[in-house]
C-alpha cells in the first residue's frame, strides 16, 4: 500500500492498535517525505519557472488545506484515533508538521538550462533511521560533452628504471639473459662464495648492514653469479640489475641503497678479449660511437685478473673538464675474469669453462647520462626533479 493509500484509511482500518505501530507508521510517512524531497532537490529544474512550479507541487501534495498529505494525516489518523492513542498520533503528527518545513527546496534546486543529465549515484546524507534503509539516492549531475575531459597527469619511469631499462636492452640484443635475486642475503653468498676472505674490509660491520651474523642486505649483485651457477650451469650470459645496500651516510656521491648491474658470461673459451670487446660495444651503444674504453689493472676477490674500466669523458669527449676532473677519462665499472674458485664454488669446472664479469653502479651511470649532481636526488621523490625526465 502507498502513502497515498493509508492516509486515506484510519489506523484501524490499517491494523495500527498500539504506540509502536503508530511509531513505525510516522518513519514510513517520514521517510517518504524526504525521499521525494531529496529527488527533487537532486533533479533540478529546466527552468526557473519549472522550478517554481515543481516545489509548488510539492508543497502542495503535502501540505494544501484541502487534501494535503497532513491533513489527510489529521483528519484520518489523528482525529479518529483511539483514545489511548491519542496522545502519542499527535505528537508524531506535530514532529511531522515541524519536518515538512523542509518541503520548501525551491532554492535548492539547480535550474540546468541544457537539460543534459547524467546520473550518478551518490551516498544519501539522511541520517534519520526511519530513511536510513533508503542508502542511495540518485542524482543528476550537468555534464556538457563539449568540454574537454579532466586530464590525469601520467607518471613516466624512473630514470634510474630508465638507464636500468636501456642498458638491459643492450645486453639483451647480445641475448644475455636477466637474472635476480634476493636482496637480504646469506654471508655466503655474498662474501664467501665469491672469495671474498673473513678479513676483506667490506666484511666489516661498518661497511655492511648485517641483519644477523649469517645474512647481510646483499652489498651488491655478485652474490647472484653463484647463484645463476648453481641454477643453470655453464655456458651462462646474464645480466643482474638489483638494489644493494652499503653501511654508507648519505652524501652527493653515497646512498645507502643504491642500484647495480651485473653481468656474467661463462662459455668455453673466454677470454679477456670477450670482455674489453663486449665492455667496448656496450659503452658505444650507451653513450655514442665515440666513446672509448680504457682498461686498467686493478683487484678484485672474485676476479683474476681484475679490472677497472674508465669511458672518454662524455662531457669534455676526452679533453679534460670538471666531470672528469680533468683526466678525460671517467671510471664507470669493476670487472674482470672470473676467478677458478668462484667457478668451483658455482659449481663449474674451471678447467672446462672459463667466463668475465663485471659490475656497475646504475645510478652514477644516471648521474653521468643526465648530468646529475647529487645521487640523494633520485631517491627524495620530488615531483619537481621527477618529472623532468618523463619521457
Ligand atoms: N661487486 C663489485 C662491487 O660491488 C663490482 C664488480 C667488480 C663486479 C668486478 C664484478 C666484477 O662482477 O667482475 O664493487
Amino acid at each position: 500500500m502507498t502513502i497515498d493509500e493509508k492516509v486515506r484509511k484510519t489506523l484501524t482500518e490499517l491494523g495500527v492498535l498500539d504506540a509502536a505501530g503508530v511509531e513505525a507508521l510516522f518513519a514510513e510517512v517520514r521517510s517518504a517525505m524526504e525521499q521525494e524531497r531529496s529527488n527533487l532537490v537532486s533533479r533540478g529544474a529546466a527552468s526557473e519557472a519549472e522550478r517554481e512550479k515543481l516545489s509548488k507541487a510539492l508543497r502542495d501534495r503535502w501540505l494544501a488545506r484541502k487534501n494535503g498529505l497532513l491533513s489527510k494525516i489529521d483528519d484520518q489518523w489523528l482525529k479518529t484515533a483511539a483514545k489511548d492513542l491519542k496522545p502519542f498520533v499527535g505528537r508524531n503528527f506535530n514532529a511531522l508538521r515541524q519536518e515538512s518545513a523542509a518541503l520548501e527546496v525551491s532554492a535548492l534546486m539547480q535550474v540546468v538550462p541544457l537539460g543534459l543529465h547524467v546520473a550518478i549515484r551518490e551516498e544519501s546524507s539522511f541520517s534519520d533511521s526511519a530513511s536510513a534503509d533508503v542508502g542511495h539516492v540518485t542524482r543528476e549531475v550537468p555534464q556538457d560533452p563539449t568540454l574537454p575531459g579532466n586530464r590525469r597527469p601520467l607518471g613516466s619511469l624512473h630514470p634510474v628504471t630508465q638507464i636500468q631499462r636501456e642498458i638491459e636492452e643492450i645486453f639483451l640484443q647480445l641475448g644475455f639473459r636477466i637474472e635476480g635475486g634476493p636482496e637480504i642475503e646469506s654471508v655466503y653468498y655474498n662474501f664467501d662464495a665469491l672469495n671474498i676472505p673473513e678479513s676483506h674490509p667490506s666484511r666489516d660491520d661498518w661497511d655492511t648492514f648485517y641483519v644477523n651474523s649469517r645474512t647481510v642486505l646483499r652489498t651488491h649483485t655478485s652474490p647472484v653469479q653463484i647463484r645463476a651457477m648453481e641454477k643453470y650451469g655453464a655456458p651462462l650470459y646474464i645480466i643482474i640489475p638489483g638494489k644493494c645496500y652499503r653501511h654508507d651516510n648519505p652524501d652527493a656521491s653515497h646512498s645507502p641503497m643504491f642500484h647495480q648491474i651485473e653481468g656474467l658470461a661463462i662459455d668455453t673459451d673466454i677470454t679477456f678479449a670477450d670482455l674489453k670487446g663486449t665492455l667496448d660495444f656496450f659503452a658505444k651503444k650507451l653513450f655514442g660511437e665515440r666513446i672509448r674504453t680504457r682498461f686498467q689493472p686493478s683487484f678484485f676477490p672474485f676476479t683474476e685478473p681484475s679490472g677497472e674500466v674508465a669511458i672518454s669523458c662524455i662531457f669534455c669527449g676526452g679533453k679534460g673538464c670538471r666531470v672528469c676532473k680533468e683526466s678525460g677519462w671517467i671510471e664507470v665499472m669493476g670487472c674482470g675474469m672470473v676467478h677458478p674458485q668462484v667457478l668451483r664454488n658455482g659449481g663449474i669446472d674451471p678447467e672446462e669453462y672459463s667466463g668475465w664479469a663485471f659490475g656497475l653502479g646504475v645510478d652514477r651511470f644516471a648521474m653521468m647520462k643526465y648530468d646529475i649532481n647529487d645521487i640523494q636526488l633520485f631517491f627524495q621523490s620530488d615531483a619537481r626533479f621527477l618529472e623532468q625526465f618523463s619521457a
